[in-house]
């Protein structure tokens, strides 16, 4: 099992496949259609974080002064531990434990479970922290979701309007989102912050919706690099930016504090509207 380097689960004509390499979930498909947007230049070398798909940021989303750009867990090796393919449910569950690496970046002894449950139209991610140590320590974390869209001019997301957003392209500023109805035109990178826990995604491969359902995550990153941003990134197609959308739910915009033997769990559930 240790040199395999991504595994897929099943469900009918649906399927999830993840990579040992950050338990980077790489594929998604509903129904034979895939949802999830991976890079056609991701580089795929057990060092950098996977282009796309649904990188784990833990335990610090952004830039970090103790290790790097939304913490270790997306460039990490977890481990595989149990797969279960059931009539109506597929699982699979990962876990990344605190080792020699990880404690010269950020001291605390971790747990963290990756639990995948999929259902022939919907596709459920649960993230578990466990504080195994002795000491509080404190984090932000994020399901980095990249959705395959089929234009991002005609995508919307709902659910947005009325709450405080930070515009991180604009120094970090606070904003009040007016609209009903978000759509994505421009270099984005926003935190949206005490989000409700439905989004719908409209216009996704195929011209279907996504129905983003969380739980335990405050907040909703929506980021798109647009075209200068996309020519700058190595690992990204210069056009690529036309066909995905990152809407992330997380806990960001203030740290969680977890103290010794406490458990967090944060859930995302993506279906098809
Ligand atoms: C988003 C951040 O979640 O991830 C952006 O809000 C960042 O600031 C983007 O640019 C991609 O990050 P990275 O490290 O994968 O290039």
């Amino acid at each position: 099992m240790s040199t395999q380097e991504y595994i897929t689960i099943h469900q009918g004509n649906s399927s999830v496949s993840v990579h040992l390499h950050g338990a980077t979930v790489t594929s998604w498909k509903c129904d034979g259609q895939e949802m999830l947007f991976v890079s056609k230049n991701a580089i795929y070398n057990n060092k950098k974080a996977i282009r796309g798909g649904i990188p784990v940021i833990f335990p610090n989303f952004g830039p970090w002064e103790l290790g790097p750009q939304h913490g270790f867990a997306r460039t990490s090796r977890w481990t595989l531990k149990e797969t279960n393919e059931n009539s109506d449910e597929s699982k699979a569950v990962f876990t990344l434990q605190d080792s020699e690496e990880t404690n010269k970046m950020w001291n605390y002894k971790f747990c963290v479970s990756y639990i995948l449950l999929l259902r022939k139209k919907e596709f459920e991610a649960r993230l578990q922290v466990e504080n195994i140590g002795s000491e509080e320590f404190k984090f932000t974390t994020l399901l980095h979701t990249y959705l395959s869209v089929s234009d991002v001019n005609k995508s919307t997301i709902s659910g947005l309007q009325g709450l405080q957003y930070i515009d991180k392209v604009c120094g970090g500023k606070t904003f009040t989102e007016d609209r009903e109805l978000v759509g994505v035109q421009e270099n984005y990178d926003r935190v949206y912050m005490s989000t409700p826990n439905t989004h719908v995604v409209t216009n996704s491969t195929g011209g279907r919706s996504i129905r983003i359902t969380k739980t335990n995550f405050p907040d909703t990153v929506v980021w798109n690099p647009w075209i200068e941003k996309a020519k700058g990134m190595s690992d990204f197609g210069d056009d690529e930016y036309l066909c995905m959308l990152c809407v992330e739910a997380g806990h960001v915009a203030s740290p969680l504090t977890l103290s010794a033997g406490g458990v967090f769990e944060g859930k995302q559930v993506l279906s098809i509207c």
